[in-house]
């Protein structure tokens, strides 16, 4: 087989395992992948286990901890956080989004 073809068949390949990525979030989960995309990525990485150009990765967060710092701009007690800035401007918008943000960070 060629180089070419062996290229090719690799980059349908990848194509198709990140269609099927993406077709495996819940409709939840991608719904708060659009909050995320439309309201966090200002400052968060759109893949968020990447850190941003200003905030840092938080792939994994909890709802406990996406409730205090996007709510209230603070975090839940004994929480150690990333980093010691205050810079992030609570979000208070997205209240009703935080199950399906949860469900996408996860
Ligand atoms: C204006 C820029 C900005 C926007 C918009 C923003 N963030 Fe942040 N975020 C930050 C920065 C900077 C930090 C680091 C702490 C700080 O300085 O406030 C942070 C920290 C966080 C943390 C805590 C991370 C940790 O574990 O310590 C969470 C969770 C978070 N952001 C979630 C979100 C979500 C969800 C959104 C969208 C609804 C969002 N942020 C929008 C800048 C932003």
């Amino acid at each position: 087989m060629s180089r070419g073809r062996v290229a090719l068949i690799t980059a349908a390949l990848a194509l198709g395992l990140s269609a099927c990525e993406r077709e495996t979030l819940s409709p939840e989960a991608q719904r708060g992948r659009q909050v995320y995309l439309g309201q966090c990525t200002a400052c968060h990485a759109s893949d968020p286990s990447q850190p941003g150009p200003v905030g840092p990765e938080i792939k994994g967060s909890s709802r406990e901890l996406l409730e205090a710092k996007v709510l209230r701009g603070s975090y839940p007690p004994g929480y150690k956080p990333k980093r010691p800035t205050a810079v992030m401007p609570p979000q208070p918008q997205v209240a009703n989004d935080l199950p399906a943000l949860e469900a996408y960070l996860k």
